[in-house]
């Protein structure tokens, strides 16, 4: 089972999923958000934390079109995508990849332009929470193809609609072969979120960069400070994608790298493609915790009006109408005391 992200929140998220009916109260989720220059990464990103194949990747102008991924928890072993645009047909890991570039080319054209329509994609799996994330065109500068010549204004624009919502979690993503003080994932962070209170430094390609030269500066966050930290990862390369290196075996690479580079194996415990995830996983329980005060205190509401109701009528009871309040009032204890134990295990 290779579900990395919000897997340590799926128990927390069934049961606030399975009780909102008896509680009354929508759940609303932060939305984790992918940002970047061309090809840093992101689409790579994305996918290693949802633990799976099904992104188009590679060099260039790949993701013309936003993706909004909608995790959803589905009963039993089937694993299948539903597009926004085709209905309920089924896809399976392999088509999704297929329908995103045909889907891609319908609306932006085959050639290299971009559309701000959003292309929305929703995994059905046992292994995952109910969580959105979103994938976003690359930051480009000279237009190329059928690019408008405004092309970087567009993408910017994009983007900025999606980071702005405060519910959104953003993974500033820059390659290390690249200048980090240029970094247009960070400058675009800073603008919308300027404390980088919800921002999440990602450096990828950690394998390309010149020999005798490292990351540690920016890791450790001394060029340049973020709150919430810089995470660095190693993806799969382009040669690991035509090999189709499974996620599984990049993960194991992954760490064999760090741990074997003479600077990296002193951060051991906060690199890699699992640090990320756990980290995105801490903020969202964080998130949680703050959202659902509210949450506590009707369901105590509710145990209270139970417990009220079933003193009321008295022993003995074998009536069908207090049965079920005992039954009501049994599960939401239950509830209760698991949530708040879920989500204190979660810190
Ligand atoms: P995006 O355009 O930002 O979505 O980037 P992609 O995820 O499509 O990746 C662009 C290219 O960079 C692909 O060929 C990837 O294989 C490659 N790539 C991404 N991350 C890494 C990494 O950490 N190391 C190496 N060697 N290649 C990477
Ligand atoms: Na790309
Ligand atoms: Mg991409």
């Amino acid at each position: 089972d290779h579900q990395v992200v919000g897997y340590s929140l799926l128990p927390v998220i069934n049961k606030l999923q399975e009780n909102a009916a008896l509680i009354g109260s929508e759940i609303t989720l932060p939305q984790i958000v992918v940002i970047g220059s061309q090809s840093s990464g992101k689409s790579s990103v994305l996918e290693n934390l949802v633990g799976r194949d099904f992104l188009p990747r590679g060099s260039g102008l790949v993701t013309r079109r936003p993706l909004i991924l909608q995790l959803n928890k589905s009963e039993g072993q089937e694993e299948w995508g539903e597009f926004g645009h085709t209905g309920n047909i089924k896809f399976t890991f392999e088509g999704i990849k297929q329908e995103i570039e045909a889907e891609t080319s319908r609306v932006a054209g085959p050639n290299k332009d971009i559309s701000p329509e959003p292309i929305v994609l929703k995994i059905y799996s046992p292994n995952v929470v109910p969580l959105t994330l979103v994938d976003t065109p690359g930051i480009t500068r000279v237009p190329i193809g059928d690019q408008a010549l405004n092309i970087e204004e567009k993408i910017r624009t994009m983007i900025t609609e999606y980071i702005q919502n405060p519910n959104c979690i953003i993974l500033a993503v820059t390659s290390a072969n690249q200048d980090i003080v240029t970094s247009d994932a960070i400058q675009m962070a800073r603008n919308i979120d300027p404390l980088g209170q919800r921002t999440i430094g990602v450096l990828t390609k950690i394998d390309l960069m010149d020999k005798g030269t490292d990351a540690l500066d920016i890791l450790l966050g001394n060029t340049i400070p973020l709150k919430l930290g810089f995470v660095g990862v190693v993806n799969r390369s382009q040669s690991d994608i035509n090999l189709n290196k499974p996620i599984h075996t990049m993960l194991k690479d992954e760490m064999k790298f760090f741990e074997s580079h003479p600077v990296y194996n002193r951060i051991l415990h906060q690199a890699g493609t699992k640090y990320l995830a756990q980290k995105c996983n801490k903020i969202l329980t964080k998130h949680i915790r703050e959202t659902f005060p509210l949450v506590k205190s009707q369901i105590k509401q509710l145990i209270k009006k139970y417990q009220q109701e079933l003193e009321k009528y008295g022993d003995p009871i074998p009536e069908r109408q207090v049965d079920k309040q005992r039954l009501l009032y049994q599960h939401l204890n239950k509830f209760a005391t698991q949530f708040t134990q879920d989500l204190e295990g979660n810190d």
